[in-house]
């Protein structure tokens, strides 16, 4: 028995070739997460003993408790490198919204603001020569750094005790493509905003707590930083009022991964550990 959380229709109908699905979590072998479902020890004890699998849709493994998995014998697997160009992608996207102010615009015409061409109108920078600062050199991270210098930045990649403070100082684009861990959690916090240029903008497809968001609201506020592009949210799914207030802040609501093709390929690879682990009895390869 397994849970689905609407799962795309093509691998819900995988998943009924082999198992029998339910909505309840209760009584499961096995169960589909996403990173808006907790799973800690309360959750796996209302799934029951039986439970053997929790596969999760998606790369970032924050909502769960590992230890707690682990103590149960339980696997977590989740679906790394299939999402990691869509991801960067979008990252790079937002970057070139803000810099261009691409949403701005689109706004203004929605709002039918008066407008015509003008030489000094809504004019925006280019990615090409800035300085992008990738904080987590990880898959996603390098992708980035790859099609950053593709539009003619300079990519620095940078690990978290990496003289981080530093490399933020000289950042024109910084992007975030660290998981969220008890390190990583505010890693971006006051200090290290006040020691970003003024002119710099931060993006976030990571997990939104890997920035103190209130302490974003008073850079951006302030004009200690020029602007941020946000998939991610502290406290989401909610979305602070201030930031819905900025005309400096991309948002997009946690889609970075969402393409037809990384979904599909993502809910494929929890497919395959669901039958790895439930009908073969062997360990999948994206095991955590
Ligand atoms: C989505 O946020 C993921 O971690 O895959």
């Amino acid at each position: 028995m397994h849970e689905t959380a609407g799962v795309p229709a093509e691998i819900e109908q995988e998943l009924a070739r082999d198992f029998d699905l339910t909505e309840s979590a209760h009584g499961a072998h096995g169960v589909v997460t996403t990173p808006a479902v907790r799973v800690d020890a309360t959750f796996l004890d209302a799934v029951g003993p039986q439970l053997r699998i929790v596969a999760n849709y998606a790369v970032g493994i924050d909502n769960i408790d590992r230890e707690a998995a682990c103590d149960r014998g339980i696997v977590v697997t989740n679906t790394p490198d299939v999402l990691t160009n869509a991801t960067a992608e979008h990252a790079i996207g937002l970057a070139l919204s803000l810099l261009r102010r691409i949403c701005e615009g689109d706004r203004a015409l929605r709002r039918r603001d008066p407008w015509e061409w003008g030489p000094d109108f809504m004019v925006g920078d280019s990615f090409e020569g800035k300085e992008l600062l990738v904080v987590g050199p990880g898959r996603i991270g390098r992708r980035v750094a790859q099609l950053g210098e593709a539009l003619g930045a300079r990519p620095t990649l940078s690990g978290r005790g990496d003289d981080l403070l530093e490399h933020l100082a000289s950042a024109d684009v910084m992007s975030l493509h660290c998981p969220l861990t008890p390190e990583t959690h505010h890693l971006i916090d006051t200090h290290g905003l006040a020691a970003m240029k003024p002119t710099a903008v931060l993006v976030n497809t990571a997990r939104g707590a890997v920035v103190d968001e209130a302490a974003l609201i008073v850079a951006l506020q302030a004009g200690s930083i020029a602007g941020a592009a946000l998939d991610v949210f502290e406290y989401e799914p909610a979305v602070s009022d201030e930031l819905l207030a900025l005309e400096n802040v991309v948002l997009t609501p946690h889609i970075a991964s969402a393409t037809h093709d990384a979904r599909l390929a993502m809910g494929m690879l929890c497919v395959s550990a669901l039958r790895a682990v439930l009908l073969e009895g062997r360990p999948p390869p994206n095991a955590i």
